[in-house]
C-alpha cells in the first residue's frame, strides 16, 4: 500500500503505529512501544532504506542505513522504496522451564515493512520491527533470490549526542575472544566492540546494543566508522565471506535495549522476547543445580589436567568429591582431565584428544555405580582446543558413553585463540574460523541439538555470545563468554574490583554465565599477591551467586577451604540457582549493583524465600534497601552475610558478619560493603 503526497498529514494504522507522508518520493513509517516512550520510524526517503529511534520524546538513533552487500550480486542498498507495510500487536506470558523468572510478558506492537526495488519492482527485504517497553528488535527477512553471499550486513546504529556519551566495551576480533577487562570510555572511543555493547547518553538515558536468535548467521560486531556511528561489522568466515546462504534468510534481530536507569537494562527480557519458543519438547530432564569439581586445584597449579603424580582426575578423588557434593546437597561433580589427550601443553592438543579413552587412574564405571550410591552425579568435560572435527568425528560417541555413565550435564571448552578454529573442509584442508563466525555459530548450536537426544544438557566455555537461545533450547544452560573466576587463579592480570559490577550491565545482558563464584581462600599464594588471587572479599564472593545469574552455579574453591569456613559455606548450600522472579534494584554500570530474587517452589525449596545480593568495585560503599520486595504481612529471618568493619579485599577479605535479624517488607536495610566487597541475605519466610 502506498499513500498518497499529504505534507505534514499522519495517518493512525492501528494501535502503536502511525504513517507520516511527506511528498510523493518518500514515504516513512513508525511503529511505537506499548507505553509510547520509544518510536522506531523507517523511511525510504532519498530512496534509501533507513530507521531512527526516538525515547520520550527525545531521538537516540539518528537515521541509520540498512541493507547488504552481496558476493557475485547487486548490492541492497539504494535505489528502494517501501512497498508494502502491515501491522500487529501482541501482549501474552509465556513461562519459562527454568530461569531467572518464571513468567515473561511479551507486550509489543510490530511493523513489517517491505523494500522493492524501484527500477526492477522486485521485492528485497523485508524489515520486522517489534517494539516493547523495555527495547526493540528489527530483523531483515530475505525471500529466494540470487545473492547468497553477504559480505557485508550495512545496518548502522547512529548515536544521537555521541561526543557526550559514555561507553563499556570490551574489544572485538581479538585473539582472547570476549575474555577482556572492560573499559570505560568517552562513546567516541570505542572502536570496535562486542555486543552487548551498554553505553548511556547526556540525558542519562542507557542503551546497550545486541543481537537476538543468532542462528545460522555470522555473529554482530560494532565497527566505528565515524564518530557515533556504528556499522555491523559481521565476523567472516576463513574465506571473507561473512554470511552464505541459499538466497533465503532471516538475520538475528538487531536489538536495543533502552531506559532512563542503569538497572532497565537488567529488568528487561528483551532478548528471550525476541526469541522463538522451546523446540525441544518435554525438557523435565534439564536441571538447574549447584556443582563443584575437580578444577580449581588446577588453575592453581596443584593438580594437572595431565597424567603423572599431580594429575587431578583420579577415580579416588573424584569419589571423595562426590561424597561432599552430597553430604553438603550438590548435585554434581565436574570432572576435567580423564580423558586422554591432555599431555604436554593442552592448548595445542586439539588433534589428539579422545572424548571416551579415559587415563589408566579414572574408572569412570566405578565412579558411576559410586556416585550412584552417595547420590550425586559426574559432570561430563569436552575440552576441544578448538579442533572442532576431531571432536565432531567422536561427538556422539562421547555423549552416548556419558548417558550410558548418568551423564546429565556436560561443560565443553573451545580454547583457542580468536580465528584458530581449525576445521577440516570438505577436501580435507584445515581452515581456521573465528569463534564468533557463521561456521561456529553454526557447530555450538549443533553441539546443543546431540546432545539433547542424549538428554544432555550444556555449559559452553569459549562460547559465542549468547543471544536468548536458551527459550528455543532449554538444554543449553549456561556458559562462559567473558572473564570468568579463573583469571584470579593466573593473573595476567587477575579481575579488577570493578569486574562483577561490570558484568552485570554488559555481559549479563546476553544471558547466564558460567563465571564460577565461591573463591574461600583468597591467598593461595599469600595475601600479597598482585596478580594471582581474586581481589573481592569473602562476603562479594557470596553475593555473586544472586547477582551473576546462571541455572548452574559450581562451587569453584576446594572442599578443606569450604570446610574451613562452615559458616560462610552454608549461604552456598541454601542459595538455590532457579528463580520464580528477579528484580535488580539498585546500580550503576562498573560501579555497584543490587539484586533480590525469588526461589521457585521445587524439590525442597517452598518458593517462598527472597535471596538478595550487593556487590561493590574498588569504592566502599553504604546501601540502604527498601525491603518492599517481600511478600506484605509476612515475616522472614533475614541471614545476612556481610563485610566486617574492618574488611578490605586486599588486606582484610575474610572480615564477614554473620547475623540474623527479623524483617518485613516494611523495613530498610542499611548495608555497608568495603573495597570490593559485597553482601549476601537469605530472607527465610517463617
Ligand atoms: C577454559 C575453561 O574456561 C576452564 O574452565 C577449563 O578448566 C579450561 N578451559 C580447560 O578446559
Ligand atoms: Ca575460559
Amino acid at each position: 500500500m502506498r499513500y498518497p503526497s499529504s505534507l505534514g498529514l499522519a495517518i493512525s494504522l492501528t494501535v502503536g503505529v502511525v504513517a507520516h507522508i511527506n511528498t510523493a518520493q518518500a514515504a516513512s513509517f513508525s511503529v511505537q512501544s506499548p507505553d509510547k516512550q520509544l518510536i522506531f520510524t523507517i523511511s525510504d526517503e532519498k530512496s534509501q532504506p533507513k530507521y531512527q529511534v526516538s525515547f520520550q520524546g527525545k531521538i537516540i538513533i539518528n537515521p541509520s542505513s540498512l541493507g547488504f552487500d552481496f558476493a557475485r550480486a547487486p548490492s541492497m542498498r539504494d535505489n528502494m522504496y517501501i512497498r508494502n507495510t502491515s501491522t500487529a500487536s501482541h501482549h501474552d506470558t509465556w513461562q519459562q522451564p527454568w530461569g531467572e523468572a518464571r513468567e515473561i510478558t511479551d507486550h509489543h506492537n510490530e511493523l513489517l515493512v517491505t523494500f522493492a526495488d524501484k527500477t526492477t519492482q522486485v521485492d528485497q527485504y523485508r524489515v520486522r520491527i517489534r517494539v516493547f517497553d523495555d527495547g526493540l528488535g528489527f530483523r531483515y527477512e530475505v525471500n529466494k533470490n540470487n545473492a547468497r553471499y553477504i559480505t557485508r550486513e550495512l545496518t548502522e546504529f547512529s548515536i544521537t549526542d555521541s561526543g557526550e556519551s559514555q561507553a563499556w566495551w570490551i574489544p572485538a576480533r581479538g585473539w582472547n575472544r570476549y575474555e577482556y577487562t572492560y573499559h570505560t570510555t568517552p562513546l567516541h572511543d570505542a572502536s570496535h566492540v562486542h555486543t552487548p555493547f551498554t553505553f548511556k547518553n547526556k540525558h542519562g538515558v542507557h542503551m546497550s546494543i545486541h543481537e537476538a536468535a543468532l542462528v545460522d548467521y555470522a555473529g554482530m560486531t560494532l565497527n566505528q566508522r565515524r564518530p557515533g556511528t556504528f556499522i555491523s561489522d559481521l565476523t567472516p568466515w576463513s574465506d571473507g565471506i561473512a554470511v552464505k546462504t541459499n538466497g533465503q534468510f532471516k538475520s538475528p534481530w538487531r536489538t536495543i535495549q533502552v531506559g532512563d536507569q542503569a538497572t532497565d537494562l537488567l529488568n528487561s527480557h528483551l532478548i528471550l522476547n525476541l526469541n522463538e519458543p522451546n523446540k525441544l519438547g518435554d525438557v523435565s530432564w534439564v536441571e538447574p543445580g549447584k556443582y563443584t569439581g575437580i578444577w580449581w586445584g588446577m588453575h592453581i597449579g596443584q593438580h594437572t589436567w595431565g597424567s603423572g603424580e599431580k594429575h587431578g582426575a583420579t577415580t579416588e578423588r573424584t569419589k571423595a568429591y562426590l561424597n561432599f557434593s552430597a553430604e553438603h546437597g550438590f548435585d554434581g561433580v565436574l570432572v576435567e582431565g580423564w580423558n586422554t589427550g591432555w599431555d604436554g601443553d593442552w592448548f595445542f592438543n586439539g588433534d589428539v584428544f579422545s572424548f571416551t579413552d579415559a587415563y589408566p587412574d579414572f574408572d569412570i564405571a566405578a565412579i558411576k555405580a559410586h556416585a550412584e550410591k552417595v547420590g550425586a552425579r559426574l559432570i561430563g568435560h569436552h575440552e576441544t582446543s578448538g579442533n572442532v572435527s576431531n571432536y565432531r568425528a567422536q561427538m556422539e560417541a562421547a555423549f552416548a558413553l556419558y548417558a550410558q555413565s548418568g551423564v546429565t550435564q556436560v561443560k565443553t571448552g573451545y580454547v583457542a585463540d580468536g580465528g584458530n578454529i581449525k576445521r577440516i573442509d570438505a577436501r580435507g584442508h584445515p581452515r581456521f574460523e573465528w569463534h564468533d563466525g557463521q561456521f561456529m555459530v553454526n557447530e555450538y548450536l549443533d553441539n546443543i541439538k546431540l546432545a539433547a537426544k542424549y538428554k544432555i544438557s550444556i555449559n559452553t566455555h569459549e562460547p559465542i555470545k549468547d543471544t536468548g537461545l536458551r527459550r528455543t533450547y532449554p538444554n543449553w544452560l549456561t556458559r562462559e563468554g567473558a572473564r570468568g573466576q579463573e583469571f584470579n587463579a593466573w593473573g595476567t592480570p587477575p579481575n579488577p574490583p570493578e569486574h562483577t559490577p561490570m558484568l552485570a550491565f554488559t555481559r549479563m545482558l546476553a544471558g547466564p554465565m558460567d563465571f564460577t563464584p565461591g573463591i574461600f581462600d583468597m591467598g593461595f599464594n599469600g595475601l600479597g599477591d598482585k596478580t594471582n588471587r581474586p581481589q573481592t572479599t569473602l562476603a562479594k564472593q557470596l553475593a555473586l551467586y544472586v547477582v551473576l545469574y546462571s541455572p548452574v552455579q559450581m562451587a569453584a574453591d576446594l572442599p578443606k577451604n569450604y570446610l574451613a569456613k562452615p559458616d560462610a559455606f552454608q549461604f552456598i548450600k541454601d542459595v538455590p540457582t532457579d528463580w520464580e522472579q528477579s528484580i535488580a534494584l539498585a546500580g550503576e554500570v562498573g560501579d555497584y549493583v543490587v539484586f533480590a530474587r525469588q526461589e521457585r517452589a521445587k524439590k525442597h525449596y517452598t518458593g517462598e524465600d527472597w535471596y538478595l545480593g550487593a556487590i561493590t568495585d574498588e569504592h566502599a560503599r553504604e546501601l540502604k534497601i527498601d525491603l518492599d520486595f517481600l511478600v506484605p504481612g509476612k515475616r522472614y529471618e533475614a541471614h545476612i552475610y556481610q563485610d566486617g568493619a574492618q574488611a578490605n579485599w586486599q588486606h582484610n577479605p575474610y572480615a564477614l558478619t554473620i547475623k540474623k535479624q527479623q524483617v518485613t517488607h516494611k523495613d530498610t536495610l542499611s548495608l555497608r560493603l568495603a573495597a570490593s566487597g559485597g553482601a549476601a541475605i537469605r530472607f527465610k519466610a517463617l
